[in-house]
């Protein structure tokens, strides 16, 4: 069967988007990037223009604190503060996620300053648990180690014990509703992921064929008699979308944007004792309302937090360093203090820095100030760290600020942020650079689906996918195009890895019917206020993104995003990712940011840059290749973006019109010194936008990694210019036909290579000038193809390509052989198709079946394969060229998990790991 393409029909990326859009079309501009090595050189035209009865948390009252901040990481105290008990329904019954409550015994407490000042309270903030929640499941949190989220590792664990029920419902919000025929579950939740792929759905192939629609969230739960006095907070990390909130029938607010942070105060509704409380969420995801795959649900960490009345307010605490040298470095912290009192409170601030090692290198109390009641004040103060370990991508030095607010002689809350002491600067001429030293942004953009997880948050798999990155040689990452979960940062944080933290993907004009647009006028200010402060304190955060190829463009909003980024942080440039630098509207927008992020249109980089001295560059958005782990189309030197098996090649020779090749834009990124690097469309494969093709293709072939997490040849093109350890890699796989002459590709950081076929030498190699990768053309006959790497004439790195032989068994192999028994870790485990002798069959498509003894329980499936539209929530899957993959999700108990995979008429493998 022959696809049309749609390379034809699609005259910019945002075509899909264009589908459903009123009034803007691809129609505008005319950027000619023409840098495509294989002949698809684009026209860019731009512009579309619980702790809830779980374990945590000492019941009920009046624990005594014995100095300092009780913090429990993965069940281990370590640190001060007591925390009375939030009942509830317990974790439980859920059948979405796990029930785990991790760490224990959290208890916190302060102090109990009897009363005074802090309205009376035993003072104690909640404490986060880190190892209940899906956060750093092993993080070491405490002084010393950066804090797992944000809000100043106040929140517990509200993720648990929920009820939902997909579809509308009457009075949903109403306490004496009737949910005891809802599902339990456990948020995150995703519910489209749940679903099977539909051609007729609204989210269109760019949304990928998954149904969002209305669903309902409800919780019942009760507050110990001690939080009584105080304010209970809730925190959403994200609710895709339009989310509704009622507790015990008050409405407390609405939240149409589907990737914001958001927090309500439950306190003046909220009932105390053995009275229950049911918050209730409806969610509407009225499709289409991305451009990619969105997910529907609570998809990220809901917090619940319990502070005293006068105290440092959500994302209150700002940390910066306005000066940083070798020897010294200033800290600047601004506290911002709530005083929900009656009364004018007398406060001071005492913010202690932590070095990476855990010891205190710099303390300061602040002079006593008043704060007016029910009023708001902010704190500032300036410490002094000497000889500072700067954070850096090769040494991410992280340092942590405990900011302690004391009143009537207590501490009446503690907030704890992230420091990386380091300098991140760009320039128009020598690009960007951190601590003084010119760095290359060797980036990859990442939507926010976690593959066949959906875009339900899980903390290992997006550490997974960091590390995949990283191992590539990625140094940053874009967060297209919208506010990531905040764990990513805290992630890339601790892995040095740079943030393009990005906002927006339209702002007045629509890309798809019922995207942000409609809210974009009301809610612009408040969302983008809300990713900033809650951003700004990581140092993984470079610049942030206001948007990302913006139809209708105006220097009026641009002007009006920048003041309000400035507003909460004037310490980072404000960028956007602009289609077209010809079109006048961008250029007036141009000159308001402080950064050009170019998509596609590193055609003008020369032009612009003489034209416009002082625009500081980079590639927002590179490449937009499209590939199929295994598959390989020939010839290799033409762009190929139509082939019967509806994939695309490997020998990075299919490229959308409006793209380049890899090598084409690693070209034109490295040529330039002023050109500050690159963000390639895209790291990992995400699910919608599958383009060149339509239905079945449901998830993207843009990814370097596929939606599984199996790397693609290309990945090996990057690492062999991004990273230095010697490596090589052969492409393509050896099971060929006799009379066939293959292209052979290798990849390698090598200075030279020789080939083998069954020990035969084919030559050995050296880069051409321009060359970026090495190319043999070798009669095929059954064997070993060997690649041998050298360096000054040594052999330091070689790979071999087997020819397979018949199916014969499935092999499985594991990430790593112990997970944390907390009911969220996970393991990814791979299954290859293997023949007699243990090579990979590289066309085998076996259909797999899973299963799990031990506490462990599947998640999900995947293999990769684009076209494949079976449930991801199954426990067999296709193979696809040769692989599949099962995530294995620990239940909560702790014991040896034993997974295993067949497939008929091939011998069953199996694996085996520990939770612990
Ligand atoms: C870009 C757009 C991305 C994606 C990409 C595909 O123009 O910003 O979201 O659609 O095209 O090539």
């Amino acid at each position: 069967m022959t696809i049309p393409l749609s390379s034809e029909i699609r005259c910019c990326p945002c075509f899909l988007a264009a589908l459903f859009i009123v009034g803007a079309g691809c129609s505008n501009g005319s950027g000619t990037t023409g840098t495509s090595s294989s002949g698809g050189a684009g026209t860019k035209t731009g512009g579309v223009t619980s702790a809830v009865g779980g374990g945590t948390a000492s019941s009920g009252g009046a624990v005594t604190a014995t100095g300092g901040v009780t913090i429990v990481s993965g069940g281990t105290t370590v640190g001060a503060t007591t925390v009375p008990a939030i009942g509830g329904q317990g974790g439980s019954g859920a059948d979405g996620g796990s029930v785990a409550q991790g760490g224990s015994g959290a208890s916190g407490g302060t102090t109990g300053q009897g009363g005074t000042t802090a309205g009376g309270g035993s003072g104690g903030q909640g404490i986060r648990d880190a190892g209940a929640i899906d956060a750093a499941p092993n993080a070491s949190v405490g002084p010393g180690a950066a804090p797992p989220v944000y809000n100043g590792l106040r929140g517990q664990d509200f993720n648990s014990g929920w009820k939902f029920n997909r579809g509308d419902v009457t009075n949903g919000q109403n306490a004496t509703f009737d949910d005891s025929t809802w599902r339990n579950l456990s948020v995150p939740h995703d519910w489209s992921i749940e679903l099977a792929f539909n051609q007729k759905s609204p989210a269109g192939s760019g949304g990928g064929f998954l149904d969002g629609g209305v669903g309902w969230y409800r919780k019942t739960f009760t507050l110990d008699q001690a939080y009584s006095g105080k304010k209970i907070l809730i925190q959403f990390d994200g609710v895709y979308m339009n989310s509704q909130v009622w507790l015990n029938g008050t409405s407390l607010g609405t939240r149409p944007y589907g990737y914001s942070s958001f927090e309500y105060d439950l306190t003046p509704y909220a009932k105390f004792g053995s009275t229950s409380n049911i918050i209730a969420v409806r969610v509407n995801n009225n499709q289409p309302t991305s451009r990619w795959y969105s997910g529907s649900g609570i998809y990220r960490n809901v917090w619940l937090t319990v502070v005293n009345p006068l105290h440092i307010t959500n994302s209150g605490v700002f940390v910066s360093t306005p000066t940083v040298s070798s020897s010294s470095a200033s800290v600047s912290v601004s506290t911002e203090v709530q005083n929900q009192l009656t009364s004018s409170q007398s406060v001071t601030v005492t913010t202690t820095v932590f070095d990476p090692s855990g010891a205190s290198v710099a303390s300061d109390t602040s002079p006593a100030s008043n704060v007016g009641a029910n009023s708001t004040a902010t704190v500032s103060q300036s410490l002094t760290v000497t000889n500072p370990q700067l954070w850096s991508t090769t040494s991410p030095n992280l340092y942590q600020v405990k900011v302690e607010l004391n009143a009537g002689g207590a501490t009446v809350d503690t907030y704890l942020a992230p420091l990386g002491i380091r300098t991140a600067t760009f320039s128009s001429t020598t690009g960007f650079s951190l601590n003084g030293q010119n760095t290359k942004l060797r980036g990859v953009c990442l939507h926010n689906d976690l593959g066949a997880l959906g875009s339900a948050i899980n903390y290992r798999a997006l550490e997974r996918q960091v590390e995949i990155m990283k191992a590539m040689g990625v140094n940053a990452i874009r967060t297209s195009h919208n506010p990531p979960a905040p764990e990513l940062l805290d992630i890339c944080d601790r892995e040095g890895i740079l943030v393009m933290d990005e906002a927006f993907d339209c702002w007045e004009s629509a890309k798809v019917s019922n995207d942000y647009h409609l809210y974009f006028t009301q809610w612009a200010q408040t969302d983008l206020q809300a990713l900033v402060r809650r951003d700004r304190n990581h140092p993984s955060v470079i610049m942030w993104s206001v948007g990302n190829e913006i139809p209708n463009p105006t220097t009026a909003t641009a002007t009006n995003l920048k003041n309000w980024v400035l507003a909460v942080d004037s310490t980072r440039p404000v960028t956007w990712a602009s289609v077209n630098t010809l079109n006048a509207n961008n250029q007036a927008v141009a000159a308001v940011l402080d950064l050009q992020g170019y998509n596609y249109s590193e055609g003008r980089y020369d032009q612009d840059h003489t034209a416009h001295a002082t625009w500081k560059l980079f590639g927002s958005e590179t490449s937009s290749a499209v590939r199929s782990r295994g598959i390989y189309e020939t010839p290799a030197s033409k762009s190929i973006l139509t082939s019967p098996d509806t994939q695309c090649s490997s020998y990075d020779n299919s490229v959308v019109s409006w793209g380049s090749s890899a090598e084409s834009s690693y070209k034109n990124d490295i040529s330039r010194s002023f050109v500050a690097g690159q963000f390639i469309w895209t790291g990992f494969d995400y699910i919608g936008e599958p383009t060149p093709y339509p239905w079945p293709a449901k998830s993207s072939y843009f990814g370097i990694v596929d939606t599984a997490g199996f790397p693609k040849d290309i990945y090996y093109f990057y690492q062999s210019h991004w990273t230095t350890t010697p490596m090589v890699h052969i492409l393509p796989h050896w099971n060929w036909s006799a009379g066939t002459t293959v292209t052979v590709f290798v990849y390698t950081n090598c200075d030279s290579a020789e080939l083998f076929l069954n020990g035969v030498s084919q030559g050995s190699k050296t880069f051409a000038a321009g060359a970026v990768h090495l190319e043999w053309n070798v009669p095929w006959a059954t064997g070993t193809l060997r690649v041998e790497g050298k360096r000054g004439g040594t052999v330091v790195a070689s790979e071999e390509m087997k020819t397979a032989g018949a199916a014969a068994k499935v092999a499985l192999s594991v990430d790593r052989s112990a997970i944390s028994a907390d009911g969220r870790d996970l393991a990814f485990v791979a299954a290859d198709i293997q023949d007699a002798t243990g090579v990979l069959v590289p066309t085998a498509a076996n259909a797999v079946s899973f299963s799990v003894s031990g506490p462990g329980e599947i998640v999900g499936v995947d293999n990769g394969n684009a076209i494949d539209t079976s449930l991801y929530k199954s426990t067999s899957k296709n193979a696809f060229s040769g692989k599949a993959l099962a995530i294995v999700r620990s239940t909560g108990a702790t014991g040896p998990i034993v997974v295993t995979a067949s497939s008929s008429g091939l011998t069953s493998g199996s694996v085996s790991l520990t939770a612990q």
